[in-house]
């Protein structure tokens, strides 16, 4: 394996791309960054009233351990400070960073083969159906003992999926040479293995 060698998984909320990528981190004994925790980060403090580009451009390690950035108020805080350009900014160097750091990284967002990791060695875009994603994201936070009903969560899912593809800055989309699994019908092991294929292959 070469020095830096990176692997970028986008793709909408809870179409398993965290999962995924945890998966291939580990299997390849690649580190792991999921880039959605800094947005949540970002959008938590916001709730608190610290103004989004302040929150991003002092973000630090302990704000990625809040034990609060799994839930529904997070996800949609950061879908918010994430259609801010200097939000965005403010964010870029350090995934860059991380993407190229020796021994390799998978990373995973919505834009990390478009805009971060243009250049990663293999791109992925983990898709399903919106019905499949919130029922999956609804089995997590009942799970969690986080209190949503399916249509919540549904509706959750679509309203993020419209703000994340439709912003002008860094929107979700496949990049171009991006391999697109649909994990709408595949188990979770299926989605991973699929996923190690594809990197095999593009090794
Ligand atoms: O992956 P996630 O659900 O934790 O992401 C939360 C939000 O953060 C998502 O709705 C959009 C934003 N995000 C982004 O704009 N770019 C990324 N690379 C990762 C997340």
């Amino acid at each position: 394996m070469t020095a830096s060698f990176t692997i970028a998984i986008d793709g909408p909320a809870a179409a398993g791309k965290g999962t995924i990528s945890k998966a291939v981190a580990e299997a390849l004994d690649l580190a792991h960054l999921d880039t959605g925790l800094l947005y949540r980060a970002v959008g938590a403090k916001t709730l608190e009233g610290t103004p989004a580009i302040e929150a991003a451009r002092t973000l630090t390690a302990e704000d990625l351990e809040r034990g609060d950035l799994r839930g529904p108020e997070a996800a949609q805080a950061a879908s918010k400070v994430a259609v801010i350009a200097e939000v965005r900014a403010a964010l870029v160097d350090f995934q860059r960073a991380f993407a190229r750091r020796a021994g390799g990284a998978v990373l995973d967002g919505r834009d990390i083969g478009t805009v971060i990791c243009p250049q990663a060695e293999v791109k992925l875009f983990v898709t399903a159906s919106p019905e499949v994603r919130a029922k999956r994201r609804f089995l997590e936070l009942s799970a969690k003992g986080l209190a949503e009903t399916l249509e919540e969560v549904l509706a959750d899912v679509k309203a993020r999926d419209e703000r994340d593809m439709n912003r002008a800055e860094a929107p979700l989309k496949p990049a171009e040479d991006a391999v697109i699994i649909d994990s709408s019908t595949l188990s979770i092991e299926e989605a991973v293995t699929q996923a190690l294929k594809v990197v095999a292959t593009l090794r």
